[in-house]
């Protein structure tokens, strides 16, 4: 299983921690960010990964990682995106690389508590489609936010006024290689920006798409607030038993 951490953007919620540097170098608690997202996927058996990065610094990733031997990987691959053009532009950039393959991708900015292992596993024996992992939040309007009827997802919206429910769509996702032609038929979102919640939407309308909530906390780190309180947490009880 291919895995895909996407590091691009240019983090100007976090002005002006960012205006010198890239969101995914700054530090939570005793590591990079980036190194939080790179240990969750290899902690859950996922050993052959790009990182997508952009924006300052991006050089600094190839410093800071390497051939990726501090997480036990023989190597690592590296894709530039251009500008800021939304997750989903980003993922398009793999692939290449990807070659068809089906991707656990994850975003940079984001960090959980517990091994997905078993939400990779599940996602491998479902034969194709898609899977997103949720968790209940007391502030869904920042995030995209699902609707189930049951335990099946019935839509995303992205960042709604109105959130139907509090589960937000954390920033893992899972696709079959059917992900790479649906990125090409992407439009521009009012913000500019190619959405991955359009891509999670196309795979709810396939019928393929399943959902688990996540255990454990789960914490973006793309704001002030979240930056910090990502920082408590590791520091408080671990983050993904990293090395
Ligand atoms: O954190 C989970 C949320 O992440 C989801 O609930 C949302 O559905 C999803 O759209 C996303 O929301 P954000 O607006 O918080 O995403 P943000 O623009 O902060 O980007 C998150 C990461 O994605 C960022 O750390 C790096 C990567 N990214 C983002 C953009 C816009 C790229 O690699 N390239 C990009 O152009």
């Amino acid at each position: 299983m291919k895995g895909v951490i996407l590091a691009g953007g240019l983090g100007t919620r976090l002005f002006p921690l960012t205006k010198i540097t890239n969101k995914h170098l700054l530090p939570v608690y005793d590591r990079p960010m980036i190194h939080y997202p790179i240990q969750a996927l290899v902690n859950a058996g996922i050993d052959d990964i790009m990182v997508v990065t952009g924006g300052r610094k991006s050089g600094d990733f190839l410093s800071l990682l390497g051939n990726g031997r501090d997480f036990g990987l023989k190597h690592l691959n590296y894709a530039y995106q251009e500008g800021e053009g939304g997750i989903a532009e980003a993922l398009g950039l793999a692939e290449h690389w990807a070659n068809g393959d089906s991707v656990v991708v994850a975003l940079g900015d984001n960090l959980i508590e517990n091994n997905i292992a078993s939400a990779v596993a599940a996602f491998q024996a479902q034969g194709g489609g898609a899977k997103i992992l949720l968790k209940e939040v007391e502030d869904p309007e920042r995030f995209g936010v699902a609707t189930l009827e049951g335990e099946h997802v019935t839509r995303i919206v992205e960042k709604p006024k109105e959130p139907e429910s509090n589960l937000a769509v954390i920033g893992i996702y899972m696709y079959d290689g059917r992900v790479w032609d649906i990125i090409h038929e992407l439009k521009p979102s009012d913000r500019g920006e190619l959405e991955i919640t359009d891509v999670n939407n196309w795979f709810i309308e396939d019928g393929s798409m399943t959902c688990e909530v996540l255990d454990g906390w789960w914490t973006d780190a793309g704001t002030f607030e979240s930056l910090h309180s990502a920082s408590k947490l590791v520091a408080e009880g671990g983050a993904n038993k990293l090395g």
